[in-house]
């Protein structure tokens, strides 16, 4: 079952600054490797590469964990899959490396694979998205509060949609990643008592191709005159869901509404263009605090358990705004 050490932070919560708290993994491989100024060897566990957000966020990583910043990254794209990203941590633990990051594709799976690098004297460090496995089994975590995202998601499309009967189809991220399950969560809870209702809910994987595919097959099953909002899990599902709305003959953005989560440049550019409605944000660029939590994990400093990215939602007019001076 979940450890549900989210709940309950606001949206707009800042980015913890990683110096009090409960402790890290004390026990420590690496433990005056990376503190006095030697090369931390890290492994980094990325999900693959299924979105514009997941593109911003390897960036960030890539340049956060560099030569100059005293790091040797050793990095892994899994493609979406939960074995390959086991199969690369257990390979991380075989090179020895100094502290492993994983971005976890699914929340389910990692108590074996956890524990293994515990035994070796690897501190594991979280990032993006979370896990079902006890906290004792990582150092901590960095990411976006999901449940938040869609819980700010529902709130607008309650508000501004909901307040007439309206047929609303969920276009899900990966099935079984903390991601969809929080976004969900918090949607469900921002709709409750409003007129929406929800005629279908299907995963298009986080991926533009997959919200297409799955917006096709709603626009067949009701028609595009069955449909009156899409919440898609992410920017590219929706950019997908476009497509299949254009193709359908319908407008998006006024005969189908759509609110959608991250940020992503594409994304705001189709909500200036009036195709989504709204758009919650994201932030990937979670390479630099990554980073410093491993050298403060390694250093033996206490660190927070949790550490929240700062998040801002946009309607039409302030993505014109905001777009100008965008960093993804
Ligand atoms: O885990 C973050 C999610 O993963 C982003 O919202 C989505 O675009 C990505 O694939």
């Amino acid at each position: 079952m979940k450890k549900k050490f989210l709940a309950g932070v606001a949206i707009a919560s800042a980015m913890t600054l990683f110096l009090t708290g409960c402790g890290s993994g004390s026990d420590d491989k690496a433990s005056g490797s990376g503190g006095g100024g030697d090369v931390i060897k890290v492994g980094f566990a990325q999900t693959g590469s299924e979105s514009g957000w997941r593109s911003a966020n390897t960036d960030s990583m890539k340049k956060a964990f560099s030569k100059e910043n005293g790091f040797d990254l050793v990095f892994n794209a899994a493609d979406n899959d939960p074995a390959a990203q086991i199969a690369a941590v257990r390979s991380f633990i075989n090179q020895g490396v100094d502290a492993i990051v994983v971005a976890p594709i699914v929340e389910d799976g990692w108590d074996d694979v956890f524990k293994e690098a515990a035994d070796a004297k690897i501190p594991v460090i979280l990032e993006d998205r979370t896990v079902s496995s006890d906290p004792s089994l990582y150092a901590t975590w960095i990411g976006d509060n999901f449940e938040a995202e869609g819980e700010a998601a529902g709130k607008w499309a309650a508000d501004n949609v909901g307040t007439a009967p309206t047929k609303m189809v969920v276009l899900e991220g990966t099935t079984g990643s903390s991601a969809a399950n929080d976004r969900a969560t918090g949607f469900d809870k921002a709709i409750a008592g409003s007129k929406i209702t929800k005629i279908d809910s299907q995963t298009g994987d986080f991926t533009r191709d997959g919200g297409k595919k799955v917006m096709e097959g709603f626009l067949q099953k009701y028609g595009k005159d069955g449909i009156d909002l899409v919440f898609a899990h992410n920017d590219d599902m929706a950019l997908g869901a476009i497509e299949a709305i254009k193709a359908a003959g319908a407008t998006p953005g006024k005969d189908i509404k759509i609110v959608s989560i991250d940020g992503v440049h594409d994304g705001m550019q189709a909500l200036a263009d009036g195709e989504i409605n709204y758009i919650v944000e994201c932030n990937p660029l979670l390479g630099d605090d990554a980073a410093a939590l491993v050298k403060k994990v390694i250093g033996k400093e206490t660190v927070e358990k949790a550490n929240f990215a700062k998040d801002g939602a946009f309607d039409q007019e302030q993505a014109k705004a905001a777009l100008p001076t965008r960093a993804y």
